[in-house]
């Protein structure tokens, strides 16, 4: 199988991309039988970040996750969006031909983002016909993403099958979202869903103090520390579960109905178990941040292996046109 995720350098990783989104992403790709095409998306980063500096250090924070999470770069396809730019924006170029205005009008991503942010420029508009060209320029076939992604990954569909339909032929592979069930939705600080734009998450290559700080950040109801609480209604809970093991899981369990035992409990553990959870990519990640130069040849290398995928894909639609 191929598959195929992109990620935004629009911050660096957080707790919801990186069990949401790289952890599966990377077990996929080790999965014999699957190459699997992992890119950074600073093409779409462009519609909410101008500044180049920040992009740049996104790009390296997310590039050194995903090798810290054990992304096997030559197996695999590894690479920036913007250094194959001519192939995608030439190939979203034909989609948008084919993509009927009202599809983007009525996109949930495009109604939440044109209400909360000041700048609604058109590449937030176009922003799904990009994303449909990063996924079929490569032929892809699963598409392991949050739950948040899944009408991106319908409409990719919708507008490669108009283009085959209306030639006829099975140009463009159809691809299919993956999108894993029990991590749909990490909830961040606040409850509401982890993100980098609401800045409610948190970041697991923070050193230990700071990680600690920012856990200590969760939004907890005023339950005294001697009654017991409710853990499904607790966010330290909720993200203690998706990393911890079942035994693990029913102890915090039994603490929080037990009572005398205080959300400040409940987020030193989540703390240990996070460190523990994450020890091996934290080493790593701090490896990769120190020594640019290896990811940037990996990049470099990946870049040149996707070309000539990228380069077949757009003489067959140009074909089509007689270009
Ligand atoms: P953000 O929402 O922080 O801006 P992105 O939009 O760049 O993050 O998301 C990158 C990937 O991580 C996508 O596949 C997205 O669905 C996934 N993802 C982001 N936040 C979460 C979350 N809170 N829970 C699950 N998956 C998430
Ligand atoms: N829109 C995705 C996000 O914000 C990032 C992305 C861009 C993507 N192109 C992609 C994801 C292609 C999957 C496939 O998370």
């Amino acid at each position: 199988m191929r598959i195929l995720t992109g990620i935004q350098a629009s911050g660096k990783p957080h707790l919801g991309n990186i069990l949401g989104a790289i952890m599966p992403a990377v077990e996929l790709s080790k999965q014999p039988g699957n190459d699997s095409f992992l890119f950074i998306a600073d093409l779409h980063t462009l519609t909410s970040l101008k500044d180049g500096e920040s992009i740049r250090s996104n790009t390296l924070s997310i590039a050194a996750a995903w090798l810290a999470f054990g992304f096997d770069t030559e197996k695999n396809y590894f690479y920036r969006q913007s250094k194959l730019a001519a192939y995608h924006t030439e190939l979203m170029w034909y989609l948008n031909c084919f993509t009927p205005f009202p599809m983007l009008a009525n996109a949930h991503s495009f109604k939440d983002k044109s209400d909360k942010l000041s700048d609604v420029n058109a590449g937030l508009f176009t922003y799904p016909v990009l994303q449909a060209a990063d996924i079929v320029l490569y032929d892809a076939q699963i598409i392991p993403v949050g739950k948040d992604q899944r009408q991106h990954i319908e409409m990719t569909r919708d507008i490669a099958n108009s283009v085959n339909k209306r030639y006829n032929k099975a140009i463009f592979v159809l691809p299919e979202a993956r999108i894993n069930e029990e991590v749909m939705t990490i909830p961040g600080l606040d409850g509401a869903k982890m993100s980098k734009s609401l800045n409610n998450y948190i970041d697991i290559f923070l050193p230990e103090k700071d990680l600690l700080k920012q856990i200590k950040k969760i939004v907890t109801d005023t339950t005294p520390l001697e009654e017991p609480k409710n853990p499904d209604n607790d966010i330290t809970f909720k993200l203690y579960q998706l990393m911890a093991s079942p035994a693990q899981v029913a102890e915090m369990r039994a603490n929080y109905e037990a009572g005398g035992y205080g959300y400040g409990h409940a987020k030193q553990a989540l703390h240990e178990l996070m460190l523990g959870y994450f020890k091996e990519a934290r080493e790593k990640f701090d490896y990769f941040i120190a020594h640019p130069e290896i990811i940037e040849e990996k990049l470099a290398i990946g870049e040149k292996k996707v070309q000539p995928i990228a380069e077949a894909t757009i003489a067959r639609i140009r074909a089509e046109f007689k270009f």
